[in-house]
């Protein structure tokens, strides 16, 4: 298949590219590169052999989106993962979480239906849960509970597009990926996570104070209903939700899906930290706080459903993506270079 990733220079993209490559599919990448480099291209290029044609433009221009699909047709189905995602961002400036993302969306669709192809994967997250009422969470558990931040809203609210642009047209295989969180880096250390300013997430926090670049980890809570009273979460190797991308569009039906990516193995913040002064060597100075507004106490996922239905399961583990993060931020210390 010939594969339009969009977003496909960011941290899932580059390696969902990287896993549709080596499974013998072709790879095409429209990315703006507001949040990575051309260079996260590159070395999709180095690791596989292969030429990848970069787009450089938003996707909601969807003359620019269009005129690429024509160039390099035909293609066969797009994975989407452009979009904003970050949560803080996200309260502060929902109008513009609003616009990107379901902007994005939108215009894809109108280009996919114009140039006739059929197949689309969805970056969406866990997130859309909200506030687990059960644990862990299964496909069919209650979305939006409590779901307070715009980042969330954009994804379940760009899910009920996708499901009703499926159920109007039969010929449409539409299918949503709820990740859970995103940890690790590419075996070889030449992609890995970049992010923008200082990191929001705990593993790229955690891998920057290992490094020296920030003193220490403040740690939001330890007065949780959990073993050690911190957050419970389920890291999930970005290598498994790449080849979970591959499994996914090579399953694609006619229709609506939806599929949890994750280990199903819940870890906590002290588990992650522990792992990571182990993969690297080095002691990672800590501090415990108030918890962060708008954090659940535990978010993990029922994965049997990709497993049953996409032959998928998660294979790495969390010292697997400690180590990988850990060699990719020892090569990359300051992440791609940019030009
Ligand atoms: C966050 C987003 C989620 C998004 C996901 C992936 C929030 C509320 N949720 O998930 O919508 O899909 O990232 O990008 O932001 N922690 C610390 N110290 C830190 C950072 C995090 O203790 O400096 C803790 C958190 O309280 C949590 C765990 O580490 O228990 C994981 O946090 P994080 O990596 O930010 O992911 P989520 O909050 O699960």
């Amino acid at each position: 298949m010939r594969v339009l990733l969009t977003g496909g220079a960011g941290y899932i993209g580059a390696h969902t590219a990287v896993a549709l490559i080596e499974a013998g599919h072709d790879v095409i990448i429209v990315d703006d590169l507001s949040g990575t480099s051309a260079e996260a291209v590159a070395r999709i290029e180095t690791i596989t052999g292969a030429a990848v044609p970069l787009l450089v433009a938003d996707v909601r221009d969807e003359a620019a989106v269009a005129g690429f699909v024509a160039e390099h047709a035909p293609v066969d189905a797009v994975i989407h993962l452009a979009g904003l995602k970050a949560v803080g961002e996200s309260m502060a400036e929902p109008v513009r979480y609003y616009d990107v993302n379901l902007g994005t969306t939108i215009a894809l669709l109108k280009v996919m239906d114009t140039a006739g192809i059929r197949s689309l994967v969805f970056s969406s997250s866990a997130t859309v849960y909200g506030t687990p009422e059960q644990l862990p969470l299964t496909e069919e558990s209650p979305t939006g509970i409590d779901l307070a931040n715009p980042y969330g809203k954009t994804k379940r609210i760009i899910e009920e597009i996708l499901s009703d642009a499926a159920a109007a047209d039969p010929g449409l295989a539409v299918v949503s990926l709820r990740y859970f969180n995103p940890v690790g880096a590419h075996t070889s250390g030449l992609i890995g996570e970049d992010p923008n300013g200082i990191p929001n997430n705990l593993m790229p926090f955690v891998s920057r104070v290992a490094i020296g670049s920030l003193e220490q980890v403040a740690v939001f809570g330890d007065d949780y209903d959990t073993p050690d009273g911190t957050g419970l979460r389920d890291y999930i190797h970005v290598s498994d939700l790449a080849a979970g991308h591959v499994a996914a569009l090579e399953h694609a039906a006619s229709g609506y899906a939806v599929y949890n990516l994750g280990t199903g193995e819940p870890v906590s913040v002290l588990d992650l930290i522990a792992a990571f002064e182990r993969a690297s060597g080095r002691s990672i100075p800590q501090v415990i706080v108030a918890r962060r507004p708008g954090d659940v106490a535990a978010s993990y996922a029922d994965p049997a459903k990709a497993q049953r239905e996409l032959g998928w399961t998660a294979d790495l583990s969390i010292d697997d993506a400690c180590r990988d993060y850990w060699n990719w931020q020892t090569q990359n210390p300051d992440g791609y270079p940019r030009g």
